[in-house]
């Protein structure tokens, strides 16, 4: 547990609910915390005897944002997110002061096209990446794929749909292709497979309409370990390489649990 000057207390200043499993909170950000896009905080809440609950929480805001935001599922009877979710505005949140994660662009050399494979929150880090001006100038072609169980998971659609307009990242909007999976239900415009079947069948990248290819694709995974283990397999049998401290390759790899 890090000791007490080693994390601040920040407030809830906003919450939304995107689902009854499923809520984004923004905290006030103590002007020292730095981050770059796809980490993540260590999140701590106070429990009745006084002890601290620490978990991992990867940061959807960007790292210019003057707060933090982060979106969170609710796990029944889990130790941290039982409490989180319980949690008003003005509320106390701890943040440690050290940023986490190995979840970035800079883990790449040279790549053409940026595909960014989430399921359910695993999109939160991917938010953070796609409000870095530096991801639009750096990459022809940056292609989002956000699988969840139910359509009304589909979190920060707006957000997602409104890059096509944004002031900044507006002027870039042809360079970016987003997909939704929903894997248990039917919704128009979705696939709704896994994304490894997705990928052994070259669905997914029919419906993207790009090809992958170990030269051009720079592939960010993030969610359910499961997912992040089947995805990596297929990347890795058709000649992808999991970026090294030392080796940068074609993978980034995220277990959200
Ligand atoms: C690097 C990293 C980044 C993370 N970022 C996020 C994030 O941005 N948002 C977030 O909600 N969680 C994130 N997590 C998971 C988070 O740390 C906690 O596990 C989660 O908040 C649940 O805490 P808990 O104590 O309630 O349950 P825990 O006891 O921690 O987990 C119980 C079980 O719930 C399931 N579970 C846990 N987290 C998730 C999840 N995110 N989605 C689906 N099922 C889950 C798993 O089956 C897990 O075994 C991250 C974890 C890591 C390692
Ligand atoms: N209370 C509720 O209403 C509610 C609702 C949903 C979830 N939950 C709970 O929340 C937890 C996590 O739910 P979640 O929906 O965020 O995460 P999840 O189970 O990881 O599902 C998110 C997406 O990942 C896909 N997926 C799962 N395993 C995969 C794999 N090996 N390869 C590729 N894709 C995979 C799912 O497809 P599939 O649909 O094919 O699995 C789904 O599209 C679960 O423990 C669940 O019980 C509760």
């Amino acid at each position: 547990m890090p000791k007490e000057d080693k994390y601040t207390a920040e407030k809830i200043i906003e919450i939304t609910t995107w689902a009854s499993n499923l809520f984004s909170f923004k905290l006030t950000r103590y002007a020292g915390y730095r981050f770059v896009a796809g980490q993540f905080s260590r999140l701590g809440i106070k429990k009745d005897d006084g002890t601290i609950v620490w978990r991992a929480y990867s940061i959807v805001s960007a790292s210019y944002d003057e707060h933090l935001e982060y979106f969170s599922i609710v796990v029944p009877d889990g130790e941290f997110t039982s409490r989180l979710s319980q949690l008003k505005i003005g509320d106390e949140v701890l943040v440690e002061k050290m940023n986490y994660g190995l979840l970035t662009t800079a883990r790449f050399e040279e790549g053409k096209d940026l595909w960014m494979l989430a399921t359910g929150t695993g999109l939160a880090p991917f938010i953070s990446v796609l409000y870095e001006l530096e991801t639009w100038d750096n990459y022809e072609n940056i292609i989002l794929v956000y699988s969840v169980r139910e359509t009304k998971e589909l979190a920060y659609m707006e957000i997602i749909e409104g890059l096509k307009d944004h002031e900044y990242f507006g002027e870039f909007s042809h360079k970016f292709r987003f997909l939704p999976v929903v894997t248990r239900e039917k919704f128009e415009g979705a696939l709704d497979k896994r994304i490894p079947v997705l990928l052994e069948s070259g669905e997914l990248e029919k419906k993207i309409d790009l090809s992958l290819d170990p030269e051009r694709s720079r592939i960010m995974i993030c969610g359910n370990p499961q997912m992040v283990d089947d995805t990596r397999t297929w990347f890795t049998d058709h000649g992808y390489s999991v970026s090294r401290r030392s080796k940068p390759g074609h993978l980034a790899l995220e277990n959200l649990w």
